[in-house]
């Protein structure tokens, strides 16, 4: 508190009384001063302090909100995102694969036809996040998503966790949408009689849950359609394609057209007994197969299939209000996927029986049922969906490894990952050595992993993306209270932490029941990560090594902005050292 009220200027006073006005004094306000403070020496070692408290106290430090939102000040993006926009930025990356594929593997291996209610379950897991992720977006409109917000809330260290988490929510989603991809890609020429072998189309090995094993299939060499998708997009996104609003409503609408006319086109076609029984007796004595404990373990898979919604903070920059849109972006298109997901559900495992559903195309394998029932060719209908799914999937892919390149670019900003992955193309002015990068390592795993392995480790490693979220939002609550937000979880000053709270236990849940192997998976991550914090991140990190310079370069720019949306601290940089 003292370094606030020594600090030459008088912003710092203020936010201390806005704290402790808002909170009355006393040991709170105590605690809220030290999260309010913007001094930049107070990131370096103190005369006093062993090394093992100064590098303690470093795994702690906080990238201060005024910081992010003097970038958000300084931002040279053009704003003219609407809500409206922003809801399709979202159905954009939201419907793919979970949907396209996961729906049908998850209902022949887990839930038979009350995969529907897994995907209510992975509603709520997904709303409870929507809402936290709306209070941070509404607060802090920055990109860099939630490692930038955990940066800020929690700090360096679990700032870094969640960044490193966050490769498995968008690499390795990527790799498994290239996956989907593939399968519909394959399928599109057999409605036509041509026919690709399986060693050039399918992964490399195969995974097996029960019991638990990975293995090589003979005469599967490598997914080349998933691997040249993937080195396509990549392309684009080097080449910097401006992630035009209007190319993502004309996907997003084909996408919606698809999936409504999949829900309308076979509802009369339902044969009741494909629902008979709608959850299945366990089968194999293990409770993650059938019976009510398996709709639990298929709600983890088809948790995928709402991952996205999120990445409407990636464009928060470009937004026109972005405090107020944001939220109705995020919760907007996480309403309309989910009324979507249960019609498409329902129809789904109406026409088929659920045990056909375990292929790489199970949307045509319901229409496959249906035409055989019927005798009628429904060809019309195949051709449409799957061009419909390749466009969507297409546009995920996109926004997913974007998504990737731009969370290693903030991380690199910050010095915690080489700053290679923030080395910007002269011409096209996009980070394209963390998009090659990138880039290659997801085409190589689309290319020799199999889609459930990989949408798996996604969904437990976004489920754990937003636990640290729920943390973010209540650690923000009582620590910054005096900065404005737009939305706010409701419930008021106490009762609000229902909301996360909640959330925070549906999503240790349903990593709990999902498959061990892939929470063994989860932490080996974890795992290599720490060690790369601990022996690169932490030395290089730019908050420590350099916080004055740091700090100065945002407030220079600060200075140049005419338009003030948060005042970053006044700062005497050249009289402290
Ligand atoms: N939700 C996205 C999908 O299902 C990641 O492909």
């Amino acid at each position: 508190m003292d370094d606030i009220k020594d600090g030459p200027h008088g912003a710092g006073v203020h936010i201390e009384e806005g704290v402790k006005q808002s909170s009355g004094g006393g040991f709170l306000s105590d605690f809220q001063a030290r999260y309010a403070k913007v001094d930049p020496a107070s990131y370096l070692r103190r005369p006093d302090e062993s090394g093992f408290q100064y590098w303690g106290r470093r795994l702690g430090s906080l990238k201060p909100v005024e910081l992010l939102l003097a970038e958000y000040a300084n931002t040279e993006l053009r704003q003219y995102l609407n809500w409206w926009q922003l809801i399709f930025i979202g159905i954009g990356a939201i419907i793919g694969t979970g949907i396209f594929v996961l729906s049908g593997q998850a209902a022949a291996q887990n839930a038979g036809p009350a995969v529907t209610v897994s995907f209510i379950v992975a509603a709520f897991a997904s709303g409870f996040a929507a809402l936290s992720y709306s209070e941070l977006a509404s607060m802090i409109p920055v990109s860099g998503s939630a490692y930038t917000y955990a940066y800020a809330t929690m700090g360096e260290f679990v700032g870094w966790t969640l960044g490193w988490d966050l490769v498995l929510e968008y690499m390795v989603g990527a790799a498994t949408v290239g996956v989907g991809w593939s399968g519909y890609f394959k399928k599109f020429f057999e409605l036509f009689d041509i026919h690709f072998a399986d060693s050039w189309t399918e992964p490399t090995v195969i995974w097996q849950e029960n019991p638990a094993r990975i293995y090589y299939e003979e005469g599967h060499a490598f997914n080349v359609p998933g691997f040249v998708v993937i080195i396509i997009v990549t392309i684009v996104l080097c080449i910097g394609i401006q992630q035009s609003s209007w190319v993502n409503a004309v996907i997003v609408v084909i996408k919606l057209i698809v999936v409504v006319m999949f829900i309308f086109a076979l509802c009369g076609f339902v044969d009741k007994e494909n629902y008979n029984p709608y959850v299945p007796p366990n089968t194999s004595g293990d409770w993650h197969f059938f019976g009510a404990p398996g709709i639990f373990a298929a709600a983890t898979t088809v948790f995928f299939a709402y991952i996205g919604f999120d990445s409407v903070t990636t464009a928060a920059m470009e937004a026109k209000n972005p405090k107020r849109d944001l939220p109705i972006g995020i919760i907007g298109s996480l309403i309309v996927t989910t009324v979507l997901y249960i019609g498409f559900c329902t129809v789904m495992t109406g026409a088929a029986h659920y045990t056909e559903l375990n292929t790489p195309t199970p949307v045509i394998t319901a229409i496959e049922a249906v035409e055989r029932r019927t005798e009628q060719s429904w060809m019309w209908l195949k051709v449409i969906t799957i061009l419909g799914a390749l466009a969507g999937l297409s546009s995920v892919l996109l926004i997913t490894m974007l998504g990737q390149t731009r969370v290693f670019y903030s991380m690199a900003k910050d010095g915690l990952v080489p700053a290679i992955f923030a080395k910007v193309h002269p011409r096209f002015k996009t980070p394209y050595m963390s998009t090659i990068l990138v880039g290659s390592i997801t085409a190589i795993l689309s290319a020799i992993l199999p889609v459930d392995l990989l949408g798996n480790m996604t969904s437990v490693g976004t489920l754990l993306a937003f636990f640290i979220v729920h943390c973010g939002v209540i650690v923000l609550r009582f620590t910054r209270p005096d900065v404005e937000r737009w939305f706010k979880i409701p419930g008021g000053r106490i009762f609000f932490i229902i909301f996360p709270v909640i959330g925070m236990v549906i999503c240790v849940l349903l990593i709990a029941v999902a498959e061990v192997s892939t929470i063994w998976r989860l932490f080996v991550w974890m795992g290599v990560g720490w060690i790369v914090y601990f022996s690169y991140s932490i030395r290089h990190s730019k908050l420590h090594r350099d916080p004055i310079g740091r700090f100065a370069e945002v407030h220079a720019h600060a200075e140049q902005s005419k338009e003030e949306v948060y005042p970053v601290q006044d700062y005497d940089y050249q009289n402290r050292s």
